[in-house]
């Protein structure tokens, strides 16, 4: 396949939304739901460029795509230069993604002690010499997702030393490591940077409705989604100005989801079926969150055919002779 060099700047001149990375939630089925909806791409959570070097593939496994995924970015954290340009390397070859992304915004202990994710905030010439490799080492665009600083805001320092490393764009999470995910993410502090680089800047951070979506992308900003597109893939339809899906459109997509979900950890024994729905039950419960009093209901599915009994109980809707494929017809089509 070949490289395309211009990946992000091609993509963020359609103007359309992007989901963000999240672990244990960005896998290929919920990647492929809401690129169906309109998401520019779709970034995998992060994957240990130790790991993959290590011949760990363990690591890799939500990430793991599609055969063929379109607009694939692999998320890649890791504090050595030579293990992430090693790591980079690998998954390139393994899995030809669009882009690769530097993990720079990872609050959490086991990631930071050991000088990844956010903890590269506090050593930008660490930072720039690991985007450096990781470009020279793979050839396509490499881009970098931080935090406005590790406990103090030091965001435009650290996106200028990885804009000269090389840099295709820069994604900013509008809060510190040290807030988490407390207070408001901080738009304006994301703006600022974006008027200070020559590449493209993407915001994330509470991006919950089209008139927040609206104004960052009037500041020149991409904008990325990560907590609104949960249980919600049709938000980036309702973004790009798309009408809501009726409850039973939204039934039908959880619905959706499921069938991919179980298509995509292999339900090969009714066993496996029964574990796998038992992890699902998190989303369905966010798919219908509308239906509170459905909740006794949902805890207790384990099976497609539960499933299936719970929306013709609930919803008169009749899924059975429903495929995963009708998702992209009904994506483009309806609402
Ligand atoms: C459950 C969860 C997992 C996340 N995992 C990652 C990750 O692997 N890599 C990353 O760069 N950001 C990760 N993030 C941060 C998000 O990409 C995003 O920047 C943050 O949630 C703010 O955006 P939001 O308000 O739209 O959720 C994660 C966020 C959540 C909620």
């Amino acid at each position: 396949m070949k490289a395309r060099r211009h990946f992000y700047s091609e993509k963020l001149a359609e103007g359309k939304a992007i989901l963000a990375p999240m672990a244990g939630f960005t896998d290929a089925p919920f990647r492929k739901l809401c690129r169906d909806f309109g998401s520019s791409w779709a970034v995998t959570e992060m994957v240990s460029a130790k790991g993959m070097v290590l011949g760990d593939l363990k690591g890799i496994e939500i990430g793991e795509p599609y055969p063929n995924e379109p607009d694939l970015v692999i998320q890649v954290f890791g504090g050595e230069p030579e293990l992430v340009a090693a790591g980079g390397a690998k998954l390139y070859e393994l899995y030809r993604p669009s882009a690769l992304d530097l993990n720079m915004g990872c609050p959490v202990k086991k990631i930071t002690g050991k000088s990844c994710g956010s903890k590269l905030m506090q050593d930008p010439d660490r930072a720039a010499a690991i985007v450096r490799a990781l470009s020279e080492a793979v050839p396509i665009p490499v881009s970098a997702k931080m935090r406005l600083g590790y406990d103090e805001m030091n965001v435009l320092e650290v996106a200028k030393a990885v804009e000269e490393a090389g840099a295709s764009v820069i994604a900013v999470h509008g809060r510190t490591a040290a807030q988490k995910y407390s207070g408001e993410a901080n738009w304006e502090a994301i703006k600022t940077v974006a008027d200070s680089l020559k590449i493209p800047v993407i915001g994330s951070g509470d991006v919950s409705t089209r008139a927040q979506f609206e104004r960052y992308r009037s500041w020149g900003l991409g904008v990325m989604v990560a907590r609104a597109a949960l249980g919600q893939p049709w938000f980036f339809a309702e973004l790009l100005g798309k009408a809501s899906p009726s409850q039973e459109e939204k039934a039908k997509i959880a619905y959706q989801h499921a069938l991919l979900h179980l298509n995509w950890y292999e339900a090969i024994s009714p066993e496996r079926e029964k574990h796998l729905m038992m992890q699902f039950r998190g989303q369905l419960l966010r798919y219908f969150a509308f239906l509170p009093d459905a909740k006794p209901s949902l805890i207790k599915i384990a099976s497609l055919a539960d499933l299936q009994t719970f929306l013709l109980e609930w919803f008169a809707l009749d899924v059975t002779g429903m495929t995963s494929n009708d998702l992209k017809r009904q994506s483009l089509n309806s609402f």
